[in-house]
């Protein structure tokens, strides 16, 4: 049972995690999702919860008050705490395989220009902390990272894909397609507006589909991610 909770101050953008593959996890008892309010730890009529910058420049940035009240809360001796942030390390797949073993995760979901460094500061001397990006543009808060980085987790848990469905075959999933793109991929009709599905699909030998897949594997990702094969 891995555990998430989400710290924010949007809470109603968390709501999709109650849907489809993750609210069927969390249904069968394989993961829970809490979000807490962030402005439940202010003690102010304006709940606030930022503030300016030292040192000044644009936007606002999070008081830690609230925070470390929300997060002593929460934490135990195995939460990781993740805060997503356009500065932190590349969310990859292998990173949410680890994550996917872990008992308790807390995201931790700044605004603005995000939360003062001292959280993560204090946090890094008690628990694992990782500041994580999901991708090299800037969003208006964690939100919307962290129900990219619990889905990508939440698929890899033990018993959350169903026999029919299986991981080992996604692009990125390590020991399968070596760090290959999925190639193209298709079903019935046999023809459809006049395209046909490789005749190699239909022959029934299996070792020639294995060969043509990983072939179609290799010409996509030097198509469009030729960084993979160090190109
Ligand atoms: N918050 C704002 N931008 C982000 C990004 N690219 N990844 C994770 N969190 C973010």
């Amino acid at each position: 049972m891995l555990k998430f909770d989400v710290v924010t101050v949007f809470p109603e953008y968390l709501e999709p995690l109650k849907l489809s593959l993750m609210g069927k996890a969390i249904d069968d008892g394989l993961m829970s999702v809490d979000v807490h309010d962030l402005r439940d730890k202010t003690h102010d009529k304006h709940k606030t919860v930022d503030d300016s910058p030292y040192g000044g420049g644009p936007g606002m940035v999070m008081k830690p008050e609230p925070w470390g009240d929300m997060l002593d809360d929460l934490v135990n001796d195995e939460t990781v705490l993740i805060i997503p942030t356009p500065s932190g390390k590349q969310f990859t797949h292998s990173m949410a395989a680890n994550f996917a073993t872990k008992k308790h995760i807390i995201f931790a979901c700044g605004r603005y220009e995000g939360i003062d460094s001292r959280v993560a500061q204090h946090y890094k001397t008690r628990i694992r902390v990782e500041e994580v990006s999901i991708g090299d543009y800037v969003l208006a808060g964690g939100e919307v990272a962290v129900l990219v980085m619990v889905e990508a987790i939440a698929r890899l848990i033990p018993g959350v894909l169903g026999n029919q469905e299986s991981a080992v075959d996604d692009s990125f999933a390590l020991g399968s397609m070596e760090n290959l793109l999925e190639g193209q991929i298709y079903t019935r009709p046999p023809v459809w507006r006049d395209l046909e599905v490789p005749a190699i699909l239909t022959s029934g030998d299996h070792a020639k589909v294995a060969a043509w897949r990983h072939e179609q594997a290799v010409e996509r990702t030097r198509q469009n991610r030729p960084d993979l094969l160090g190109e």
